[in-house]
């Protein structure tokens, strides 16, 4: 007779049924700092991100409701998603404590220069970035879902790459990609 799946899962110190949060962290992820300029200026670490469309460039990110960054991005009716490289664990860190200045102060701590079409600050170091105008929030539960029509990218100066795993931050070595 098979063993109940329920006395395994619990020898392994797993319960039956994890949480959402738990699973989801089995999902490896990059991690990206979302800004916006302008009067409510702000960045916000988030890992929450996809591509969703080419033609029309299209990505999207989830924000908390009751995160700055909400307000933020809904003020300036843009954004930018900076990708952050393995060298960049510091600055993730940064971005997700709320301790950190409000506004542009919040970026006297890191290197950063303005986007040219959102005026989003864009960082130093990191993997790539895009530029977003706003193109539709749509409801996501306790999240917005914030849909960004893609108008400016580049690709940084960073090589190896961030990775949130497991609830742990892990790095891939850029020279493996060829291979
Ligand atoms: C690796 C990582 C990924 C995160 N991803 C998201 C995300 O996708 N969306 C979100 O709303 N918060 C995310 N957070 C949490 C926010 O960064 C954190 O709550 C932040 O302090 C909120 O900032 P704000 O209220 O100043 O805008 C993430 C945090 C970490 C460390």
């Amino acid at each position: 007779m098979l063993k109940r799946l329920p006395t395994s899962a619990a020898r392994r110190g797993l319960s039956a049924q994890p949480g959402l949060r738990q699973v989801m962290s089995q999902f490896a992820t990059g991690v990206t700092v979302l800004t916006a300029g302008g009067d409510d200026a702000h960045g916000m670490t988030a890992n929450a991100f996809s591509s969703v469309s080419l033609e029309p460039p299209l990505v999207l990110c989830c924000v908390a409701k009751a995160a700055r960054m909400h307000t933020s991005i809904v003020s300036a009716d843009s954004f930018a998603v900076n990708i952050l490289s393995a060298e960049q664990q510091d600055l993730s860190k940064y971005f997700a404590d709320w301790r950190r200045p409000d506004g542009m102060a919040q970026f006297d701590a890191v290197g950063w220069s303005a986007g040219a079409k959102t005026g989003a600050p864009l960082l130093d170091g990191t993997l790539a970035w895009l530029e977003c105008e706003l193109a539709q929030v749509l409801d996501g539960g306790d999240h917005s879902i914030f849909l960004g029509r893609v108008v400016a990218t580049s690709r940084g100066s960073g090589e190896d790459a961030l990775v949130f795993y497991g609830g742990k931050y892990h790095e891939v070595d850029g020279r493996a990609r060829a291979a």
